[in-house]
């Protein structure tokens, strides 16, 4: 099989990249990326060599790029994404536009030409929050940020697709994922590096919202399974089973890195944070795949491989980076020392 990875010169995407190539010697793979800031082709000098990859840099919302593309290949997996929650809260445009418009784009370069299969990477954040239980793929969308509405709106269209048209669509719904070559701006890299800088932890409120955390390369082996054995129309969660706070994430970087628990700091919640997702993953574990990873080994990893990276994240902590962290987090309420009003001011004997 020849596939179009778009996005795969991210997180995940570059995983999957990996994977296929390491252990699928037939097929082969173009990668297709924009190189936005989460982007980085380091993420993929592993395979650089190999002759089976290509890397075509450009956007999914080129339609005469991504028809060119489509016309080569046998299938598109789509990873491209603009996927951070609190930069969809500062600025929503960028993930409507990749998010919804670039997957429209890509399925109609499939449907030209006649692509039987055809992947997309949506989020358990599609759900929204659940207070208790776990989402199963027919429970309805309740999404809650502009990132989560652009993944869910894109899975709409997708289901319009499947209807309108018999489109051949598979789709993933993944939890929380970690581990190396995460832009170390979601909760785990970013608190893993701090860490290792001696600078502070932010932790959102009082620390208690609850993800299901997945190690990356679980996540990329679902989705490989999925797209082989999946039944074209369906959707499948894929998520570990786990329940982890933000306290935790933030107690456990302590332990590992060995960092003062001192740079544990409280600061003002996100706006309309989604305190818990919870995913029953039964029906991708019907068709044989199961996460390996748990918290203790993923964290155990992904420490370590940023303990030993440092060259690979240094540079992606630079000043837009800084200066997009200084407009996001703020003092928690009532953190600030506050000045005594003259009149409550403490009598003095
Ligand atoms: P990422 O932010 O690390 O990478 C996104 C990649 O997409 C980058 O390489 C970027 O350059 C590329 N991209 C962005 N806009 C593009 C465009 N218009 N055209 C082409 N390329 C573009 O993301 P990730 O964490 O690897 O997530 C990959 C996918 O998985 C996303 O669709 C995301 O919604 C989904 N997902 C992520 C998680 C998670 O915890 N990270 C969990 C579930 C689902
Ligand atoms: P994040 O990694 O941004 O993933 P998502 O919001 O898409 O689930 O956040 C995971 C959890 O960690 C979420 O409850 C918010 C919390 N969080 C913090 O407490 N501090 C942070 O600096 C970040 C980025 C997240």
């Amino acid at each position: 099989m020849k596939i179009c990875v778009t996005g795969g010169a991210g997180f995940i995407g570059s995983e999957f990249v990996r994977l296929i190539l390491g252990t699928h010697p037939d097929d082969s793979v173009v990668v297709l990326d924009k190189l936005t800031y989460a982007g980085n082709l380091e993420n993929l000098s592993s395979v650089r060599d190999d002759a089976r990859f290509e890397f075509v840099h450009g956007d999914i919302a080129d339609v005469a790029l991504v028809d060119g593309i489509a016309g080569r290949v046998d299938a598109i997996v789509n990873f491209a994404a603009e996927s951070h929650v609190d930069r969809s809260l500062e600025a929503p445009g960028a993930f409507i536009q990749t998010d919804v418009y670039g997957t429209f784009v890509l399925m109609e370069a499939a449907r030209h030409h006649g692509h039987t299969r055809f992947l997309h990477v949506s989020t358990d954040e599609v759900y929204g929050q659940v207070r208790t239980g776990s989402s199963v793929e027919g429970d309805r969308f309740e999404p809650r940020s502009p990132y989560s509405a652009s993944k869910a709106a894109a899975e709409l269209l997708i289901q319009s697709y499947v209807v309108s048209y018999g489109f051949p669509a598979l789709v993933t719904r993944g939890s929380n994922t970690y581990g190396p070559y995460q832009f170390p701006e979601k909760i785990i890299p970013l608190f893993i590096t701090n860490a290792l800088d001696g600078r502070e932890l932010p932790v959102y409120g009082d620390g208690t919202a609850v993800r299901d955390y997945m190690y990356v390369t679980d996540h990329a082996r679902g989705i490989d399974v999925v797209l082989r054995q999946g039944e074209p129309g369906q959707a499948y969660n894929l998520g570990f089973g786990g329940e982890v706070s933000g306290n935790e994430v933030a107690n456990r970087i302590v332990e590992l890195t060995g960092c003062s628990a001192g740079l544990i700091k409280r600061v003002a919640d996100r706006a309309g944070h989604d305190m818990r997702y919870s995913l029953d993953s039964s029906r991708a574990k019907a068709l044989g795949w199961a996460p390996q990873y748990d918290f203790a080994a993923g964290m155990e990893k992904t420490v370590a491989w940023y303990r030993e990276n440092r060259a690979w994240w240094e540079p992606l902590k630079a000043d837009d980076f800084w200066q997009f962290y200084e407009r996001n987090y703020r003092e928690a309420p009532g953190q600030a020392p506050a000045a005594a009003p003259a009149d409550l001011a403490p009598v003095r004997p």
